[in-house]
């Protein structure tokens, strides 16, 4: 034990780091990703978000939708481990751990962090009141949030004052004097609205304290567990929530969410520094797909879009709207690879592309009257920048049968070259059906 805890500390351990990341503006499939790379990892470790994230698996048939418990937890044995940049609903973190143990899934190797903070019930009104309040007249200023208190939760982390975090629902006196003081700011902020018990302290006392009783098994230090992890020899898998648009810092704010969706998160998320990272496979759709407001080049408010989204699906997982449908950016994703550091990429949702014609996909934007290849977080800029496309052939054939590459049709297989060319990595999974066995890995 000494000699593992001296390795932790110096940093000399020996275990693998893998991180699965979205590329795009989220729901790109990273679940099903990080279900078949779990089977060769020890634990699954989420970092950022919270029940904003919503990640869906199937596995044999069942359909099963995540968001704040790690995919991993669909795998017997593997430890899932929610790291201290986490945002946890305590009371929706229990509902999904009964929902799952109800199907027959374990959920003993569930670990959380002591010092994730917690998203209590007044941070989803003030997200309420917020994308109100933003929304105005015209509409324009609402970032179309999925509600979950995300936001708000990560402004009092910050703010400190007013912050719970897991660790505190454990110690009741404590959280007592905590909330007293959290709801003193947020009645200010919450002046003229009903808030029901979501600002007496001691009904949200009774109700997070009952909470953190049933977490309490699962508390722990998870930056010593994740190093002693690593100084094992063991493999840990990164499970990025939301996705890079997304990112507070990275995305195209302020249509974001609140926190570094982008592996650059993992070292705050959890402990475990950016150069331990082995592998980066990043996750994109064959098309390009964005939830809530914010610019989007290339949307198709048309029947191609209408078209995806019937094929693919896209509906929320988390909030069940409908998703806003368009070609590839790839600008925008070779942003996102060089962002993260990818050095591969998993090519997801690829079947609802067949029976178009013909393929766009972006390789440039018009802006400020020239062409640029170089990405424009900024979202007032993306806004005024029209996407420059190249056509591809398509193809006509189902592939949700396709097990190999061979088995693609060939221009199937030249949109997929024609990615990898552009993006400077190669794709190494491609997925053609929700299934797992849906999935041709190179
Ligand atoms: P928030 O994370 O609830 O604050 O929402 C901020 C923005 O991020 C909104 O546009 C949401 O629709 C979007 N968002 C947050 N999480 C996800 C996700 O996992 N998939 C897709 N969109 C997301």
């Amino acid at each position: 034990m000494d000699e593992i805890q001296q390795n932790a500390e110096t940093g000399k351990s020996t275990g693998t780091c893998t991180s699965v990341v979205g590329l795009h503006w989220g729901d790109e499939g990273k679940g099903k990703v990080v279900d078949l790379l779990a089977a060769e990892h020890d634990a699954v470790v989420r970092y950022n978000g919270g029940a904003n994230a919503g990640h869906t698996v199937v596995v044999g048939g069942e359909r099963y939708a995540l968001h704040l418990v790690p995919s991993g937890i669909l795998y017997p044995g593997k430890l899932a481990v929610v790291g201290n940049g986490v945002v946890v609903d305590p009371e929706k973190l229990i509902d999904e751990m009964a929902a799952l143990e109800a199907r027959g899934v374990s959920t003993e190797s569930l670990v959380v962090s002591s010092r994730a903070h917690v998203v209590a019930p007044y941070h989803k009104l003030e997200d309420e009141v917020r994308e109100q309040i933003a929304s105005g007249a015209t509409g324009s200023g609402a970032i179309g949030t999925t509600k979950r208190g995300i936001g708000p939760c990560y402004a009092d982390k910050a703010q400190r004052a007013s912050a719970i975090r897991v660790g505190d629902l454990l110690r009741p006196e404590m959280l007592r004097a905590r909330l007293e003081v959290a709801c003193k700011f947020k009645s200010t902020r919450l002046a003229g609205i009903d808030a029901g018990d979501a600002l007496n302290p001691a009904a949200l006392t009774a109700r997070l304290a009952s909470a953190g009783e049933k977490l309490r098994p699962r508390v722990r230090d998870t930056t010593y567990l994740l190093h002693d992890l690593l100084a094992e020899g063991k493999s840990l898998l990164f499970e990025g929530g939301n996705a890079t648009l997304l990112d507070v810092d990275h995305g195209t704010y302020p249509f974001v969410t609140s926190s570094n969706c982008t592996t650059l998160g993992i070292s705050t998320g959890t402990g475990v520094p950016g150069r331990r990272l082995d592998r980066v496979v990043g996750i994109m759709k064959a098309y390009c797909t964005r939830v809530g407001g914010g610019p989007m080049p290339t949307e198709q408010v048309n029947e191609i879009g209408n078209r995806i989204r019937e094929r693919g699906r896209e509906y929320g997982t988390t909030t069940g709207r409908p998703r806003r449908c368009g070609w590839l950016d790839l600008v925008a994703t070779r942003y996102s690879v060089m962002i993260n550091g990818v050095t591969e990429v998993a090519v997801m949702l690829f079947d609802v592309l067949t029976g178009f014609e013909d393929l766009q996909v972006c390789t440039a934007y018009n802006f400020e009257g020239s062409r640029t290849d170089r990405f424009l977080p900024d979202a007032v800029d993306l806004g005024q920048a029209t996407p420059v496309y190249e056509t591809l052939p398509g193809f006509a054939e189902e592939i949700t049968g396709a097990r190999r590459w061979q088995d693609l049709p060939a221009n199937a297989r030249g949109y997929i070259e024609f990615i990898e060319r552009f993006l400077g990595v190669p794709v190494s999974i491609i997925s053609v059906g929700p299934g797992r066995e849906q999935t041709l890995v190179g």
